[in-house]
């Protein structure tokens, strides 16, 4: 019983494309999900496989029309032990023993990608994740016509507030987004309630090797060894990160008093750190300049 994403779309291979690469694909791959792409297209019940038309009451561009999006979604579901169609006496409604029933048979939520949409955030893909199957709508083209979208019921879900030429990218950012949530899918399970957003503030800074590069160290207390401090470390530069960098979602954090004393005390090194370095740089320079004072640049100190 894995979960599922059905993508109805025009454009099947740049979803697949994108799905088929990295952790995502290595994912598929491995069964930790299913994905079904459905080519809107082959829905048209005419000869040219035209599925869009002009926009009644003028305006330029085309609109999708509703036959052949309602079309592919039922060949989608179709079978399924799902409810979810309660827009659609024909398909049976609660049929456990559906060998389609990968998803527990679950109702998929129906999502059409749009600029109109609720906004994603990690909370959102929490919510999705917990359904287990979604069936999502890529609009090409001026979007689609409304009455399909009220119709079915489709909720619309938007990855920003800027308009892109189709829904195709912004349903992979949604897939990926959703199935790293799911059991298998990352490498490690445990990493992502560490990352930014997951607790609704920013992620420590981190760093690899080398610990010295163009002059810039490593904080001392990640070499330390010392667990319990690192991770008083991480915290705290995290909250550090998101005053600076989100100062939106710091607001909203719901902090003590010494978490308020702790982070100022952070800041206060963190700007001793800086002036430190600034210092060395200073002094490097005054050096360089000692040692070669018409200024010119040789190869050793050009950067
Ligand atoms: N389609 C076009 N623009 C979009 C956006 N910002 N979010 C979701 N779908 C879209």
């Amino acid at each position: 019983m894995v979960p599922r994403i059905d993508v109805l779309t025009l454009f099947p291979e740049l979803v697949e494309a994108v799905c088929d690469s990295s952790i995502i694909g290595r994912a598929l791959a491995a069964g930790h999900f299913e994905l079904r792409t459905h080519q809107i297209r082959d829905f048209a019940d005419n000869d040219y496989g035209k599925v869009d038309d002009t926009l009644y009451g003028g305006g330029t561009g085309m609109l999708m029309s509703c036959q052949p999006i309602y079309d592919c979604l039922r060949a989608a579901l179709a079978g399924r032990a799902v409810s979810a169609c309660e827009f659609d006496p024909d398909v049976p409604s609660d049929d456990p023993g559906s060998p389609s029933d990968e998803a527990g048979g679950t109702t998929p939520r129906l999502i059409y990608m749009s600029p109109k949409g609720r906004v994603l955030d990690q909370e959102y893909i929490a919510e999705l994740a917990a359904a287990r199957h979604l069936l999502i709508l890529c609009g090409h083209y001026e979007g689609v016509d409304e009455r399909v979208i009220e119709f079915v019921g489709f909720e619309e879900v938007s990855i920003g507030d800027y308009v892109l030429t189709g829904g195709e990218l912004p349903a992979c950012v949604l897939i990926d987004a959703v199935a790293r949530q799911w059991p298998g899918v990352l490498p490690d399970s445990a990493a992502w309630q560490e990352e930014s957003h997951f607790s609704g503030m920013l992620e420590a800074k981190q760093y690899t090797k080398p610990q010295e590069w163009q002059g810039l160290t490593v904080p001392e207390v990640l070499l330390s060894g010392h667990h319990a401090q690192i991770d008083r470390w991480r915290y705290l530069s995290g909250l550090s990160e998101t005053l600076h960098k989100r100062p939106d979602l710091f607001v909203r954090l719901n902090l003590s008093r010494e978490d308020y004393a702790a982070l100022a005390e952070f800041e206060r090194e963190r700007s001793v750190e800086f002036e430190r370095s600034f210092e060395l740089e200073r002094s490097d320079e005054l050096e360089r300049k000692a040692g070669n004072p018409n200024g010119k640049q040789t190869s050793s100190n050009s950067k």
